[in-house]
């Protein structure tokens, strides 16, 4: 790789780097197969968001609303983390100052071995009781038509951060020190327009980071970034952290 090459730029300035944060979104699960939400193929394509992923919809039937997160489940559980998952799994364990805010719910991270991490969106493989609150991991697939909370009885719902829901306010703090104490940002397959995760470019770049993308195509970021590289998630990001 030649060293003033923009793949070679990003691979010395990770290996430079005292502090990395990492934001990823669908496109790096894409290549295990899991669909993206806004590609031709993407589930919003297909799907009404409004129907099936907002507070509102599992209140008007949330039989609909488990049957699709049952069938989403029925898909995830047969995907693989990818190389490009288990790279950052690498640059984790070599940095000091090192945080992954993911917007996927399919748990591909954690399944690779990521450990610092916050999953800003929720997590598929878990289920929350509308009643009191109580977190639980569920990998049933599928899982009950209804499912009802074994304390309270009461109706459990995906722990998901659906349509018109904040972000939990322990994962907004984790990302805003991440994202304002690192120097180097990688993004990594996100159409970036999703906030709040689609303005952590901006936050990083205004403290100081450098801040490169990886997506197959431009995005909104696109202008705003250091340096955007075009490719897959699999075969671009193992390359960055090659020995230097
Ligand atoms: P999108 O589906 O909006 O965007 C996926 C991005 O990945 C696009 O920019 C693609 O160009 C890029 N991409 C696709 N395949 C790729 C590959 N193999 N390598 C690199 N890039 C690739 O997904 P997100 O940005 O993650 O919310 O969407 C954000 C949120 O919107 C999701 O978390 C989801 C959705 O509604 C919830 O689930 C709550
Ligand atoms: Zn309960």
């Amino acid at each position: 790789m030649a060293p003033g090459s923009d793949l070679g730029i990003v691979k010395q300035r990770l290996a430079d780097a005292q502090s990395i944060t990492v934001l990823t979104g669908a496109g790096i699960s894409a290549d295990s197969g899991v669909p993206t939400f806004r590609g031709t193929d993407g589930l919003w394509k297909n799907f009404r968001a409004e129907d099936l992923a907002t507070p509102e919809a599992f209140g008007r039937d949330p039989r609909l609303v488990w049957e699709w997160y049952n069938w989403r489940r029925e898909l995830i559980a047969t995907k693989q983390p990818n190389e490009a998952h288990k790279t950052i799994v690498a640059l984790e364990r070599r940095s000091q100052d090192f945080w992954l805010i993911t917007q996927n719910v399919d748990g591909l991270h954690r399944e690779a071995g990521s450990a610092k991490l916050s999953e800003i969106h929720g997590n598929i493989w878990k289920v929350r009781c509308t009643g009191c609150g109580v977190v639980e991991d569920n990998r049933d697939v599928p899982i009950a038509a209804l499912p009802s909370c074994r304390q309270c009885g009461s109706l459990l719902r995906p722990h998901i951060v659906w349509f018109g829901e904040s972000l939990f306010f322990e994962d907004l703090d984790h990302c805003s020190r991440a994202l304002s104490h690192c120097d180097t940002l990688l993004i990594i397959g996100t159409s970036g327009l999703v906030y709040p995760a689609a303005g952590f470019a901006s936050i990083a770049k205004e403290a100081g980071a450098f801040v490169a993308e990886i997506n197959l195509d431009p995005t909104p970021q696109s202008l705003l970034v250091d340096i955007s590289l075009h490719g897959r998630a699999k075969d671009i990001v193992p390359l960055l952290i090659e020995a230097v």
